[in-house]
């Protein structure tokens, strides 16, 4: 695995991340997050923010992590609950033995009960919730840990 670039893929109404019930998600955008990973990533390692409503770009990416050999962090959204095919497109990565973790920005088990099953956690490498854009600066980490495995 190559630490060159590490792709953060977020799902549906992401793109809304700062007017998006910011109670829950916080008064931050994609472009602050963006801003936040880029200014923690290790030297040489590019951070490749996207996000998508599309169910069909998603698993795209995935197959382009997989095509790249490079990491994931993925927010599923609300995916997350739902989707075999992106589960699917996220076994591919780890099958690959390529990381995968699965984060959240609020904690789904603290939330509405159709939130507290993941299709996608079974086959990520791991997961992060509850913590903010913390989620995603600890995946960071985690994947830089195990690069250097
Ligand atoms: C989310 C949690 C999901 O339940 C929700 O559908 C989202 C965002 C989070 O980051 O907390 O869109 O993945």
């Amino acid at each position: 695995m190559t630490m060159a670039r590490v792709l953060v893929l977020n799902g549906p109404n992401l793109g809304r991340l700062g007017s998006r019930e910011p109670e829950v998600y916080g008064a931050q955008d994609l472009s602050a997050l963006r801003v936040l990973l880029a200014e923690n990533a290790p030297e040489g390692t590019e951070i490749d923010v996207r996000q998508t409503d599309d169910e069909a770009e998603l698993i795209g990416w995935l197959h382009e992590a997989v095509d790249a050999g490079e990491p994931v962090i993925l927010n599923p959204a609300a995916f997350t609950h739902y989707s075999y095919a992106l589960r699917d497109a996220a076994a591919l990565v780890t099958t690959a033995g390529l990381p995968l973790i699965e984060v959240h920005i609020s904690n789904p088990h603290a939330r509405e009960e159709f939130r507290h099953t993941s299709v996608i956690s079974g086959v990520a490498t791991g997961v992060i919730a509850g913590l903010g854009f913390d989620s995603y600066l600890l995946a960071l980490t985690a994947i830089g840990r195990l690069s250097a495995r």
